[in-house]
């Protein structure tokens, strides 16, 4: 059977990784992001593409391109919510904290609705997002990072509650530690970075089982417990001082 999948920032990174898995297993990939250029550049490579400019800050335009790659695919079984932005804003600068609020809140709010809403009316269908580690706790170097993260992966559990009061979707929080893509300017400030490729295997793992929360590599799944028990004190002496 044909299947149709969706990703939302799939222009480089583990967006553009994952969508190269879903294109050599066949499926149908609707693939979105604002670089025009790289969107055709995959498309024109794979007779199983189809792409659509979209910037999730403008909402309409969004939604809009959301709605006409749908029509074209003729269907959706998995929706993967990929776009996102993340910057260390040590000098808090207002403009970071309000366009990564754009990006990770507003509009990464719009796709999801989007895609929520086409799932109750098909009756069927798989909703993921690629979270970070990040929202588990606050984090100094890059609060809107930390706190847009900690909104998005609450907004997935509140779905799957949804989800599980007797529907057919499946919701996947994807909650990767570091890897190595251009959203990390520099790898070396980093511990634990991972392969984009390695990164994209397990998110494709784990969206095959339809899991609910996924960490990605299995190390960092160690460090979930006592990040979340550590008390506040101890946890800002060693977060506070990253810059
Ligand atoms: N890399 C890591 O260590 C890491 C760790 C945890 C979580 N994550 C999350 O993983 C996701 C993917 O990031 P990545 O690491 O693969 O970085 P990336 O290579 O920079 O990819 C980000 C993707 O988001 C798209 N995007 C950004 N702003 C957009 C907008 N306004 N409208 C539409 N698309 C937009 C970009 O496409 P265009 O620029 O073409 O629009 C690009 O395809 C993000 O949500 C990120 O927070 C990454």
């Amino acid at each position: 059977m044909k299947q149709h999948i969706i990703i939302v920032g799939a222009t480089s990174g583990i967006g553009r990784e994952v969508a190269q898995h879903y294109i050599d297993r066949g499926w149908t990939v609707g693939i979105l992001g604002r670089r025009t250029d790289l969107l055709e550049e995959v498309a024109a490579r794979h007779a199983n593409v189809m792409y659509e400019t979209c910037d999730v800050c403008d909402l309409d335009q969004c939604v809009g391109a959301l709605q006409r790659i749908y029509e074209r695919m003729g269907g959706l079984d998995i929706f993967l919510q990929c776009s996102g932005i993340g910057r260390m804003n040590p000098a808090l600068d207002s403009s970071v904290e309000q366009s990564t609020v754009d990006t990770n809140v507003r509009g990464w709010t719009a796709c999801v609705c989007w895609a929520w809403n086409i799932f109750l009316q098909q009756g069927y269908g798989h909703l993921a997002a690629i979270t970070s580690i990040a929202s588990l706790r606050g984090l100094a170097p890059a609060p809107s990072y930390s706190a847009s993260k900690a909104y998005q992966a609450h907004y997935l559990e509140a779905l799957r509650q949804r989800a599980m009061a007797g529907t057919r979707i499946a919701v996947t929080n994807i909650r990767p530690g570091f890897v190595d893509t251009p959203l990390l300017a520099d790898t070396t400030k980093f511990f634990w970075v991972v392969s984009v490729e390695k990164a994209a295997q397990q998110i494709v793992r784990a969206l095959d089982k339809r899991k609910s929360v996924c960490t990605i590599t299995r190390r960092w799944k160690w460090l979930v417990l006592p990040m979340l028990l550590i008390p506040n004190c101890l946890f800002a002496k060693v977060i506070g001082r990253k810059k």
